[in-house]
């Protein structure tokens, strides 16, 4: 970042050498007031959410508007052979949005049109920019949903759900953002406009290009428009608390609820650190006495009998209490406090490590077991919650970054969550992505082979190998 802080201001196309050369280039094919250069502008786009992953300082950045002025930046790119760093709102939480030194920071956020709604054949055509609440609510209008809803929903994109294949609360029933993307158009690294995929219900055509670019990461090229899968409007949910006095029992009231043959909307756990920095932040009135708080919701038509029945499972499994909310604004009042929980961890020390393993939900108890164990090991606090449905959890490590002992300790205990996730069977990232935060962890996932080609297909894509460099390999 100091690099940046210390260049002096220069305006777009003012600067001399190679920048001034980019910057000219740039302006070449898009308006002035869609380059940015100015040194403290450029700093806020350095880097999405894991601050504490290295960033590098953009010569540029650049926000197009349209398919063309998106081309004509990778066409620059791939002439003056600088890296491109794709980027949406910075709401990811892996470093994949981190600047790298002298590249082109490419931010789709002004591509933000909902191009169409087609109730028929339930899609939604979109710009990357598109926030995924607003879509929520535009489709809304036409009885429809898009579910996929990462806790960032307000601010996220569309553009970087697709990037870091993002999850939700409501996978546990309707799944991740991989199960709703049907088609796409891509700016290769050298300009040319490839469409992938489908608008229709079915479709089989050669190799899969579509889901391949979910999660690639801005690592092949950049998604100018999607193809989304909508569905109908389900009712709205019905949420129950259930407190447990461990975690333990929490994990086995979702083994039940799962072998019983329940399709909840939403399955979360939060810890007692989660639920207590929840209370500090937002004086929720959670209870904090309780080991673990398990939330479940039904969107069936009757949400109360389904509630009942899971309710008597969270019960046969020990819980404590278990607290059926009254109506929706009850319901949606809880889910809040879940959506805050990153945040409110975030404030216990000032910094934190979020991990995304994911284990098969029935090692989900083994998991939270051996979390509790790492903390205790390191001396460290790590608050957990989980989309325990999907066997997701955010193991996440509270730490002070002024205290150069406890950063350590807290990247060992992040790495050995890791390798616990793996040992049990899970994956290093169930849904913010590789970045380069888990880069080295990687390799140990998926092995030599798999790495080789994958490292196979990325310079297929991108032989120049300027398209967000240093993430995910
Ligand atoms: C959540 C983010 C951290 O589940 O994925 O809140
Ligand atoms: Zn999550």
């Amino acid at each position: 970042m100091s690099r940046i802080e210390s260049r002096t201001e220069a305006r777009p196309g003012e600067e001399g050498g190679a920048a001034g050369t980019l910057v000219d280039r740039l302006l070449a094919g898009l308006p002035a007031e869609a380059v940015l250069t100015d040194p403290d502008v450029m700093a806020s786009y350095a880097h999405d959410m894991a601050s504490f992953c290295p960033a590098g300082a953009p010569a540029a950045v650049v926000l197009p508007r349209t398919v063309e002025q998106v081309q004509h930046v990778m066409r620059t790119a791939t002439e003056l052979r600088v890296p491109v760093v794709p980027q949406g709102a910075r709401s990811g939480l892996s470093g994949a949005g981190n600047a790298s030194d002298g590249c082109i920071v490419l931010s789709l956020t002004r591509m933000d049109r909902i191009l169409e709604v087609n109730p028929v054949d339930r899609i939604a055509v979109v710009e990357p920019g598109v926030v995924n609440a607003a879509l929520s609510r535009a489709v809304d209008e036409h009885g429809l949903c898009y579910p996929p809803d990462p806790s960032s929903w307000e601010m996220c994109t569309i553009g970087g759900n697709i990037g870091t294949a993002s999850g939700g609360l409501c996978c546990v029933k309707y799944g991740v953002t991989a199960e709703y993307v049907l088609g796409l158009d891509v700016v290769l690294a050298d300009g040319r406009l490839m469409s992938t995929g489908r608008r229709t219900a079915k479709g089989v055509a050669g190799y899969d290009l579509t889901r391949l670019f979910v999660g690639s990461e801005g690592s092949l090229g950049i998604v100018v428009r999607a193809v989304l899968a909508l569905r109908p409007k389900p009712p709205e949910q019905l949420v129950l608390a259930a407190e447990f006095a461990s975690a333990a029992a929490a994990c086995d009231a979702v083994c039940r609820i799962m072998a019983g043959g329940h399709v909840p909307s939403l399955l979360e756990l939060m810890d007692r650190t989660t639920v207590k920095a929840v209370n500090d932040l937002a004086h929720m009135g959670l209870p904090e006495t309780t080991e673990a708080l398990l939330l479940a919701a039904f969107d069936t038509p009757d949400p109360a009998a389904d509630l009942a029945a899971v309710g008597a499972l969270c019960e046969a499994a020990g819980a404590t209490q278990v607290v059926p909310a009254d109506d929706a604004a009850e319901s949606q009042l809880l889910l809040q406090a879940r959506r805050l929980s990153l945040t409110a961890l975030e404030a216990v020390k000032g910094t934190t490590m979020i991990d995304d393993v994911c284990v098969p939900r029935s090692r989900l108890g083994d998991m939270l077991e051996g979390v509790e164990r790492i903390a205790a090991e390191y001396g460290l606090t790590i608050g957990v919650c989980a989309h325990a449905g999907d066997g997701n959890t955010h193991p996440t490590v509270c730490f002070d970054a002024a205290d150069p002992d406890e950063s350590r300790r807290a990247r060992e205990s992040f790495d050995r969550i890791m390798a616990l996730g793996l040992e049990l069977g899970g994956t290093i990232t169930g849904e913010h992505g590789v970045g380069v935060l888990k880069k080295e962890w990687l390799a140990r996932e998926i092995g030599p082979v798999g790495l080789e080609m994958q490292r196979a297909i990325k310079q297929a894509f991108d032989p120049l190998g300027i398209l967000n460099p240093g993430k995910l390999f």
